[in-house]
């Protein structure tokens, strides 16, 4: 979620402006993923690297993020949404980890969207976390680790590899998101600031994905053969 900034500087408004609208605009995007039936959404909020921002900024971040929590929560759970955090907590306020830890206990039941705020995140630091869970875990075992045996201790655990990404705010980066779990992500990047992303800003990233034709390595007239027997399968 990139541009609350921006936005509230075209408007002559203080970087807090930006970042109440963009609040909204989380919300919003809540809301039409789980009417449009997505499984999982994941919204980048805070990176390991945003601690250097501004203290001001960073505690007024914080602030909101308490905030939307303390409003939020109640109806997250009303709609059947799953709430998770992913990221390093140590570093924040007790009240807000407090905060975290009753909304993730409150939603681990329901059935709904899965939504994973990623704060105090990094891919790198989540894929440094997961090695040295595996070592703990598997401690006397010297033969060479699989992909399978790493993937449970990922923040994002079992959970299906995303299918879409979306940047907002014209940056064309990934900037140390979920590194391992974009590897045959569809990527789309949007000039729309986060602020002003919308139902309608999210049908053009949903219609530009299903125009993709995904490969995983293979040929395209492999995959053609391969959605035409799903499709005779599925319709049979
Ligand atoms: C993203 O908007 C919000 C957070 C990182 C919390 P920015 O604050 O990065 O907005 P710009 O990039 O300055 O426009
Ligand atoms: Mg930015």
């Amino acid at each position: 979620m990139d541009g609350n900034g921006r936005w509230a500087k075209r408007r002559f408004l203080p970087r807090v402006a930006g970042h109440h609208k963009g609040v909204e605009a989380v919300r919003n995007t809540v809301r039409t993923c789980a009417e449009r039936g997505v499984t999982a959404l994941t919204l980048f909020a805070f990176s390991s690297e945003n601690w250097r921002r501004p203290q001001e900024e960073v505690s007024l971040l914080m602030q909101l993020f308490i905030s939307a929590l303390q409003q939020e929560v109640e109806r997250l759970h009303q709609s059947g949404i799953c709430f998770r955090v992913i990221g390093d907590l140590s570093r924040f306020d007790r009240k807000l980890v407090d905060l975290i830890e009753s909304a993730q206990k409150l939603t681990a039941a329901n059935t709904g969207l899965i939504l994973t705020v990623a704060a105090n995140y990094g891919g790198r630091w989540d894929i440094l976390q997961a090695v040295n869970k595996l070592r703990q875990s598997n401690g006397g075992d010297n033969s060479p680790w699989t992909e399978e045996q790493l993937m449970p201790h990922l923040s994002m655990g079992n959970l299906p590899e995303p299918d879409l990404f979306i940047r907002t705010g014209g940056e064309q980066r990934i900037s140390n998101f979920l590194l391992w779990q974009l590897a045959y992500t569809e990527l789309y990047f949007t000039d729309t600031l986060w602020p002003d992303f919308d139902a309608q800003a999210l049908d053009l990233a949903i219609t530009s994905y299903r125009k993709r034709e995904r490969r995983f390595g293979r040929t395209s007239e492999q995959v053609s053969v391969a959605t035409e027997t799903t499709d005779r399968t599925a319709n049979a």
